[in-house]
């Protein structure tokens, strides 16, 4: 079975990979994923300066989800930029997620990795967890500046991580945004920004930053995840690849996507749930449905969905 997908134009011997957030912040972790059988290593959202994050608890998941308010925990862009030379001998494509409090903030991660050369740059402009920041992907007008100032300067390939849409007119604005621009690649979706989850017999949200309110992920969100991936593959087709995020939990729902459209799948909060085993798991079972249903490779089966 060829479970291998291409992403603007770079290889990937499997279609899943982990999500940016999942496991992916330490040397430790990157590593990890190196070893392990995800098909690329994408590193944490990094930022100019290295950020401890959000107060704690701020990851917990439940049954159904997770909910999260990490508040960009990385490492900071200067020591990614040397870690992914090293993480080359994986012999896998490393997608390096940029993120920013401020739009010079992107522009100076971009131009300063652009030299560690990932293969991919992915701009996350759907982080729903910094107090006082709304996420950019909301707000298409800023969304298209600031993609077009990384245009300017990005040196590999780039997409962009997407906040969830739930109208029609917001898939369709987005998409001519990222069509003006012409991004590589995009990521959907990012946690559904700003649910509330609390544990009814103490009385208590479950996560401290925000008051509670945080991202929500894992199988609750899949069918906004799926609906996201089929608008936007059937806006931009086969000009843009989808990277699909959200809700898998199983190799059934990783087939969902790329029946939707999906050329890749990122794993979440069952990365976080199961570590990297993971993916040989999601591997076996993906292949298990592809063969079942007909189809002897990932891209056969791209975009496959039927309506009635
Ligand atoms: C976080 O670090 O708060 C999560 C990152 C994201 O949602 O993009």
């Amino acid at each position: 079975m060829d479970l291998s997908t291409t992403i603007a134009g770079v290889h990937f011997s499997t279609c899943l990979m982990n999500a940016s957030g999942a496991r992916c912040v330490t040397q430790e972790d990157l590593e990890q994923l190196g070893e392990s059988h995800a098909g690329a290593i994408v590193t944490k959202s990094m930022t100019p300066l290295a950020r401890s994050g959000n107060p704690e608890p701020r990851y917990v998941s439940f049954d159904g989800g997770s909910i999260n308010s990490m508040g960009l925990p990385n490492l900071g862009y200067p020591a990614y930029a040397t870690l992914i030379p090293g993480l080359r001998r994986f012999k896998k494509p490393i997608v390096a997620s940029i993120a920013g409090l401020k739009p010079a903030d992107f522009l100076e991660a971009v131009s300063a990795i652009n030299d560690a050369k990932p293969d991919l740059m992915e701009v996350n402009l759907s982080c729903p967890n910094i107090p006082g920041k709304p996420q950019i992907g909301y707000d298409f007008q800023a969304s298209e500046e600031l993609l077009l100032r990384v245009r300017d300067l990005a040196a590999v390939p780039f997409g962009v991580k997407l906040p969830p849409y739930f109208d029609p007119v917001h898939h369709e604005a987005m998409a001519e945004v990222l069509s003006r621009v012409g991004v590589s690649f995009l990521t959907v979706i990012n946690s559904v920004g700003n649910g509330l989850v609390l544990d009814p017999e103490s009385e208590t949200v479950v996560i401290k930053p925000k008051g509670g309110f945080g991202g929500i992920g894992g199988r609750m969100i899949k069918p906004v995840a799926l609906a996201n991936v089929r608008a936007f593959w059937k806006l931009l087709g086969d000009t843009v690849q989808i990277i699909g995020t959200g809700g898998v939990e199983t190799g059934q729902d990783v087939f969902e996507h790329i029946l939707c459209g999906a050329s890749a799948v990122q794993i979440g909060t069952v990365l976080v749930d199961e570590h990297v085993q993971v993916f040989e798991r999601l591997e076996r079972e993906l292949a298990e449905w592809l063969k079942k249903k007909g189809y002897d490779s990932v891209n056969a089966c791209r975009g496959k969905l039927k309506e009635l």
